[in-house]
């Protein structure tokens, strides 16, 4: 028997049910599917699909996800446009290899996804919060900040953000704010890293066109993955970007050593996706998830009604913001002593300065009744904080 840990990254803990993490459902993950997808692509290939593969990525899956892309999203992206990856995470760290020099200032949302702060630091950037109101990145006052650094004398290369159904907070960035982000800029010369990871995870309606649909080439660079529509596992995403952007990538010296990355995967998904098996996939996860997010927002409702919810229109995570003075950090023992866990909103401010009185909460990885249990027991946390 594997010790935990050992062979996947998440562990459980006896007695906890756990909101913390941003992982799929194990029973989603489509094991047959795939493997039948694995099965023939290796007919249809030979030899090819175990082979070193194209720099840019195997054609067929670059011409199926030319084609795919168009459908979730406005505009079009053609096949000199997109450079597949090891997923979304592996994108960033692609990216900011070519854009950021050390000591530069990386802007990132506030809050934003915590695991891209590690990536951004490795490059050895500095990071700084955009300015940020309810409805997320205040472009007008991210303008004044970018004058502020330009008087300093600090290159800023480049803005991370995570514009649809975000995480943490489930949010879709407002469409004025959207056109007025990749006008500020375009003028400013800076990139817009768009991490675009929960896009098709869309439950009430289509998600908001992409940065990249309504950017000019050259302002946006766009992260995509199959981690949350497919499986993590496969390490399999894409970039989009201008043609140059993405010749600069497949110009990588380990690129050019090691070929396209992860191309026996890549080409097994070229297979799922037109044999029709990726678009019957993702329409049943996204009503598994849905339901799992309403199971659980129906859970706080009853059981937790003083948090302040938001209700995310796709994705993987709430935003609960706590009733003072009780904060994420003395929820966390009481929390803990009731069985249920969740992720503090600090970790997802770069300064650590916000969100002291918010928490992140998943529906990804738990069925609809440990859902609601686990908002029963958050519910009563909460009322034995507050009354300490
Ligand atoms: C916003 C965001 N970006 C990237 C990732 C990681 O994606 P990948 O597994 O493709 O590296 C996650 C996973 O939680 C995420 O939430």
């Amino acid at each position: 028997m594997d010790t935990p840990g050992a062979v996947i990254q998440y562990v459980p803990r006896p007695g906890i049910v756990d909101l913390g993490w941003g992982h799929p459902l194990p029973a989603l993950l489509p094991v047959e599917e795939w493997s039948a997808a694995g099965r023939t692509a290796l007919r249809e290939h030979g030899w090819q699909a175990l082979t070193y593969g194209a720099a840019p990525g195997p054609r067929p899956l670059i011409e199926w996800l030319a084609d795919h892309l168009g459908d979730g999203d406005h505009g079009s992206t053609r096949t000199s446009e997109i450079f597949v990856t090891n997923g979304a995470s592996h994108g960033l760290a692609l990216v900011a290899d070519l854009l950021v020099d050390p000591g530069d200032v990386v802007l990132v949302d506030s809050p934003t996804y915590h695991l891209a702060f590690p990536t951004l630091r490795d490059r050895r950037a500095e990071l700084v919060g955009v300015p940020t109101d309810g409805q997320g990145v205040h472009p007008a006052r991210t303008a004044e900040l970018l004058e502020r650094l330009a008087r300093d004398g600090r290159r800023v290369p480049m803005l991370y953000i995570v514009p649809t159904f975000a995480n943490p907070t489930g949010r879709c960035l407002p469409h004025e704010r959207r056109v007025e982000l990749v006008g500020l800029a375009r003028r400013a010369g800076l990139t817009i890293v768009e991490d675009d990871t929960y896009r098709e995870l869309a439950y009430d309606g289509p998600a908001p066109p992409s940065l990249w649909s309504l950017a000019e080439r050259g302002t946006v660079v766009r992260l995509g993955t199959f981690a949350k529509t497919v499986a993590p596992g496969l390490r399999l995403g894409w970039i989009n970007a201008d043609d140059g952007f993405v010749r600069r990538l497949t110009g990588l010296g380990y690129i050019h050593s090691g070929g396209g990355v992860n191309h026996t995967t890549a080409l097994t998904m070229a297979t799922f996706g037109t044999s029709g098996a990726y678009r019957r996939h993702v329409a049943a996860v996204r009503g598994h998830y849905a339901a799992q997010r309403d199971a659980l927002l129906a859970g706080l409702r009853t059981s937790a009604p003083d948090l302040r919810i938001s209700v995310p229109g796709g994705g993987w995570f709430l935003w609960a913001e706590l009733p003072p003075p009780v904060t994420a950090r003395s929820l966390a023992p009481v929390a803990e002593a009731h069985g249920v866990a969740y992720v503090e909103g600090r970790r997802f401010f770069a300064d650590g300065a916000g969100g002291g009185g918010a928490v992140r909460l998943s529906f990804s990885m738990l069925p609809p009744g440990e859902l609601q249990e686990a908002a029963a027991r958050l519910g009563a946390a909460v009322d034995s904080a507050r009354a300490r």
